[in-house]
């Protein structure tokens, strides 16, 4: 943890969610009492086509609401796309950007990310930018390089801490329950933390929020938020459990 920094937990919900889902959303408002609002923020990033019903069911709860994706452009004929603009109406205050699911299954490149991250800026949502390295890639010795590579492509110019949030996501530990040790997490986080401080200058990368993400689960979470320079977690499968996302969020509450 970074102790200057209120932790977030985002829950990305991905492709699962119907109406009745909601229930999910309720049950960890219930939860996110008294002594959890002032410790963490949390977030859940339902499908779009929840996100309005979502953001409404989660009034006066302070749990904020996000979309997972959204298109480069303002407006017009991109059939099938959804603008940031769009989220925001719908009740977003973040986008998740460059998801690795959205890198490698849609083709997404660092220069199409950071064009993602710029339009949830101008639309005013705070962009979750995601990076990470495949197993690959971690096994041949270049998973710092690789993801400061991606920082340098996908972080939007001009980023302050109030309207950027990185997510470490090593593409390897999501979905699989594996994760990497707590010193490769710091490791990389401090690594982010220094290429934000060149991108962004010292003081803003400072409070920059790093997000982890891959497989956290109420077992693990409070090892992995203790890392240094870990500044929450962006949670998949667990979120779409309220007692685990809430267990999560207790655990990122110290
Ligand atoms: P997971 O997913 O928690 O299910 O591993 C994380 C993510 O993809 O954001």
């Amino acid at each position: 943890m970074t102790r200057s920094i209120k932790p977030l937990v985002a829950g990305n919900w991905k492709m699962n969610g119907l109406k009745a889902d909601l229930a999910i959303a309720a049950e960890v408002a219930r939860g996110y009492d008294a002594a959890l609002k002032p410790a963490v923020d949390l977030a859940i990033c339902p499908p779009a086509s929840l996100l309005f019903t979502a953001t409404a069911a989660l009034i006066g709860s302070r749990i904020a609401t996000g979309g997972q994706d959204c298109s480069t452009q303002g407006s017009g004929a991109f059939t099938g796309e959804i603008s940031a603009a769009m989220l925001a109406d719908a009740g977003a205050s973040f986008c998740i950007v460059g998801h690795s699911e959205r890198r490698t299954l849609h083709g997404e490149t660092n220069a199409t990310v950071k064009a993602k991250a710029e339009a949830a800026q101008k639309a005013l949502l705070v962009p979750i930018v995601c990076v990470g390295e495949t197993r690959v890639e971690r096994e041949a010795g270049k998973a710092l390089a690789v993801v400061k590579k991606q920082l340098r492509g996908s972080v939007p110019d001009g980023a302050t801490a109030a309207t950027l949030i990185v997510a470490y996501e090593p593409v390897w530990a999501i979905g699989t329950g594996l994760t990497p040790t707590a010193a490769d997490v710091a490791e990389m986080h401090e690594a982010i933390r220094a290429e934000l401080s060149r991108l962004l200058g010292k003081q803003t990368a400072a409070g920059v929020r790093l997000l982890y993400g891959g497989s956290v689960k109420p077992s693990n979470a409070a090892e992995l938020m203790n890392v240094a320079n870990v500044d929450g977690a962006l949670v998949g499968g667990a979120s779409l459990k309220a007692e685990e996302f809430l267990a999560i969020a207790r655990a990122c509450a110290i």
